[in-house]
């Protein structure tokens, strides 16, 4: 399964640091190329001679060593590897990869992989639990790193908790486990809309919602982490854009509508998680709106459906509608899923806890064409991205089998 992948390792200092030397042995057995760096830290616990030895490669340890090759080593790195993976990973380099702290060869290496990361932490269970830690963890799981464990245990210090690194069996499943889902949308042309849409009243002053856009920059990213070429059409978020996305940016529900229309002949997915204002104010005012003691009447006047007129033009297109309700969710939800002519739809119910805007979780149901549906339980936001993906590969492959036979 890994022939012809290269896999970069990076191990910092903690004691698991010697069953990174089984996962170098195992990922070899499977055919991949291993390119190990090694904190200072790490090189005290094991030498780089056993990495060596094991990947038939050189070691990275130091930003300054004589070049094993001609090129600058750790940009080179960073594009040749295919997953990159920390283990163990320490508090330390999780908050240097949190802050982008470049300061030795391996955080150097990090800050400029554009490629899917996944982290093992280790590290004695009351820094593993330390705010500042679980807000690193939190920052790093938001920008689509794969967190994996720790487990819990006896831990090196003699104390019993969470922190221990996972076995490299699970590591490796979850490696593979992510390979194969990558592999599932290579090459699909995928656009996402998301954010809250602003309706301008005046120069400064618009209608806008409680959309943080949170739930499309996380399908975003699950999508490009599935291999699929994804454009974002973006109404205003405070977020960062997802590695490796195009990103489009957009004020109103007719601006939105113009990108997406513009873009959509050549998409095979279209996700509409943005919130498209349904109304916008009939006239913006050139100048602000001054006050005047007096009831202020805006007349508003209706925005196109961006997801109808989508499901009006559709061809080959999947298309998914979302949904966010505070009654009779999984009724309205099927209607509007018929009406717009979406093929799937993901709906949730805002008014419970844990679930609708701003939260970095969500409740959320998938509702089917034939009517089935599928409900998940409160997970993160990438975590239901991650299900989308799942579910349109498999939905899609279907598809594509029945139009073969
Ligand atoms: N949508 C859209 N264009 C609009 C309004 C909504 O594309 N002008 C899309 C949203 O992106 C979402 C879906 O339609 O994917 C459902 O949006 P929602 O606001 O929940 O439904 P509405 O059709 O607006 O119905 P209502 O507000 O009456 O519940």
């Amino acid at each position: 399964m890994l022939k012809g992948k290269t896999i970069l390792l990076g191990v910092t200092g903690g004691i698991a640091a010697y069953k990174s030397v089984e996962i170098v042995s195992r990922l070899r057995k499977e055919g991949a190329q291993v390119d190990v760096v090694m904190t200072k830290a790490a090189t005290e616990f094991v030498s780089p001679l056993t990495f060596r030895s094991l990947s038939l490669r050189p070691v990275y340890t130091d930003m300054f060593a004589e070049p094993k090759s001609w090129n600058v080593e750790h940009i080179a790195l960073a594009e040749r590897a295919d997953y990159v993976l920390v283990a163990p990973a320490t508090a330390n380099i999780i908050a240097k990869m949190a802050l982008g702290l470049a300061d030795d060869f391996l955080s150097t290496v990090l800050l400029a992989v554009r490629k899917p990361i996944l982290v093992a932490p280790a590290m004695n269970q009351a820094m593993y639990h330390h705010p500042a830690t679980q807000q690193n963890l939190k920052t790093l799981r938001e920008r689509g790193v794969h967190i994996i464990g720790p487990a819990r245990g006896f831990q090196a210090c003699g104390s019993e908790g969470e922190g221990r690194m996972s076995e490299p069996a699970e590591i490796l499943a979850k490696l593979m486990a992510l390979i194969s889902a990558k592999q599932v949308l290579q090459g699909q042309k995928v656009l996402v809309t998301a954010g809250g849409t602003r309706e301008p009243i005046d120069p400064v002053r618009y209608i806008g919602n409680f959309s943080s856009g949170k739930m499309g920059y996380a399908i975003a990213s699950a999508f490009a982490e599935a291999g699929a070429d994804v454009t974002l059409v973006s109404a205003p978020t405070a977020l960062q854009p997802p590695v490796g996305v195009k990103v489009i940016n957009v004020l109103t529900a007719e601006d939105m509508y113009r990108e997406v229309l513009k873009l959509y002949k050549d998409q095979d997915i279209v996700i509409k998680a943005a919130a498209v204002a349904d109304y916008r104010p009939q006239i913006c005012k050139e100048q602000k709106i001054k006050k005047s003691g007096e009831n202020l009447v805006l007349e508003l006047v209706p925005n196109p459906d961006i997801l109808a007129a989508l499901g009006e033009q559709k061809e080959h297109q999947f298309l998914v509608g979302f949904a966010a309700e505070t009654e009779n969710i999984l009724h309205n939800g099927l209607e509007k899923m018929r009406k717009k002519k979406a093929n799937m739809l993901v709906v949730n119910d805002v008014t419970k806890p844990g679930a609708g805007f701003g939260t970095d979780t969500n409740i959320v149901s998938f509702l089917f064409e034939d009517g089935t549906r599928k409900d998940l339980p409160r997970m993160s936001k990438l975590e239901i991205a991650r299900e989308l993906v799942k579910e349109i590969a498999a939905l899609k492959k279907e598809k594509d089998t029945k139009k073969k036979e």
